[in-house]
């Protein structure tokens, strides 16, 4: 496991209903669990000398909280799939435009192929960038992402 180190520390930050994948209209979400998720990126993590820390909740709350958080200790990036407050929460747009820790937006699907409720999101206007439809390796290519920007890569 690489060491800690004020800059290589990255934050996902799942939103709700994602503790139910692998079970969750798996025809949509696939069959990958979080835990799996959570596994993989920690894997890619080590190769890519970053430290993955993985949490979800059901409450929007906790998710302003994290990203606080992820300020406070120095994260060099944060993936966040916000789920549905993607579409709804401006809090959680406001607490990333205060941070300066640049958000690499994650969905598993693509909403902008899906409901058209899905097609705003008050997250992308705020993130560094967004990775939508590509399952549970849009995760790895999100940490991938962030590894590259942390080189000044990207
Ligand atoms: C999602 C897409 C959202 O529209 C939905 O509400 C989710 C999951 C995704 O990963 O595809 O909960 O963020």
């Amino acid at each position: 496991m690489p060491e800690q180190s004020a800059t290589n520390l990255v934050l996902v930050l799942n939103g709700p209903n994602l503790n139910l994948l692998g079970t969750r209209e798996p025809e949509i979400y696939g069959a990958t669990t979080l835990d799996d998720i959570g596994a993989m990126l920690v894997a890619e993590g080590d190769r890519l000398g970053l430290i993955v820390d993985m949490r979800q909740s059901n409450h929007e709350g906790h998710l302003v909280d994290w990203l606080h958080e992820a300020a406070g200790r120095g994260a060099c990036a944060v993936i966040l799939n916000a789920g549905a407050y993607t579409h709804t929460s401006v809090a959680l747009r406001d607490a990333i435009k205060a941070i300066s820790v640049p958000v690499i937006e994650v969905h598993l699907s693509n909403p902008a192929a899906r409901e058209s409720f899905r097609h705003r999101s008050h997250v992308s206007p705020v993130a560094k960038g967004v990775i939508q439809g590509f399952g549970a390796k849009g995760y790895a290519l999100a940490l991938d992402a962030a590894a590259a920007m942390r080189q000044g890569d990207l």
